[in-house]
């Protein structure tokens, strides 16, 4: 199909003059989902010191409060984290929105559209709007649980979250959600801004490996604080603190970390 009719189709052609802002808007979306991945992949080895034990969860959870630094915690500097990516979640979903299939007549006519192509990468995007979809609603919910209540995280406030609280259907659905989102908009970037000219088979062997490695890593991290959550639960709501940290033997001790 020539660029030209592709224009008449999409209607551009009576426009009276070519505008830049799409292009600014879809670099803006490109830089707002590139921040959110990689800060995804922080998050998701902050969450997985579970696995390495209760004490290694508590001091990173410390340490995003400023324990380290003040001698104290200030859970507000992690309502403050999460705020600043709230904001670019925001930014990111208003972005990604222009491009949704706003109504079901769209929706089929797009459908008929890939199964008529059978073009993989089309096949990924309409996956990438399911998991978006459910994203504006799971990470929104979950963004202001951490924002309003950070105190509460924790080896054992997570475990009770994810088991007393019931939450871990909601938190499998989620991370099913992100990392099929994050994978599949990391390969979109890598084919349209960065590495045009690899082979797209190459790229999307790693974008699969990529997220096979995050999905078993969640599940791990997911397992583990459901069996925490269980252990704890005729104790729910009580923190964890590491012997060292506790008031009384800190003063006997004179340990100062
Ligand atoms: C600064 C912002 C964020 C903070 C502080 C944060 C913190 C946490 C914590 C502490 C957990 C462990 C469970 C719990 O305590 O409830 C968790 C789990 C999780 N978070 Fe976040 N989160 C943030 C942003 C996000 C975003 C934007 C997403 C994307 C949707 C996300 C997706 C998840 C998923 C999927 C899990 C489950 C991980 C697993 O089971 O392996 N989080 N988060």
């Amino acid at each position: 199909m020539s660029s030209e009719t592709l224009i008449i189709q999409a209607g551009l052609s009576e426009r009276p003059r070519k505008s830049r802002w799409p292009a600014k808007l879809d670099i803006l979306q490109s830089v707002s989902g590139l921040l959110l991945a990689l800060f995804m992949w922080g998050h998701m080895f902050f969450v997985a010191t579970i696995l390495l034990g209760y004490d290694t969860m508590w001091e990173v959870s410390r340490f995003f409060e400023g324990y380290y630094i003040f001698g104290k915690s200030h859970p507000w500097i992690v309502s403050i984290v999460v705020a600043c990516v709230a904001v670019i979640f925001i930014v990111h979903a208003a972005m990604a929105v222009r491009k949704f299939p706003s109504n079901y007549r769209q929706l089929k006519v797009f459908r008929a559209h890939a199964k008529s192509m059978r073009h993989g990468d089309t096949t990924l995007w309409i996956w990438q709007v399911y998991t978006g979809f459910a994203m504006f609603f799971m990470a929104s919910a979950h963004l202001y649980q951490m924002m309003v209540w950070p105190q509460n995280i924790g080896p054992f406030g997570s475990g009770d979250r994810m088991w007393s609280d019931g939450l871990w259907p909601f938190y499998l659905v989620m991370l099913l959600a992100v990392e099929l989102h994050g994978g599949i908009g990391l390969y979109r970037l890598a084919v349209k801004w960065c590495w045009p000219n690899v082979s797209r088979t190459f790229l999307k062997n790693l974008k699969w490996a990529i997220t096979a490695f995050f999905l078993i890593l969640g599940f791990a991290t997911l397992a583990a604080y459901m069996k925490v959550g269980y252990e704890h639960r005729l104790h729910y709501g009580e923190p964890y603190t590491p012997i060292w940290a506790e008031p009384h033997h800190a003063a006997v001790e004179g340990v100062t970390k």
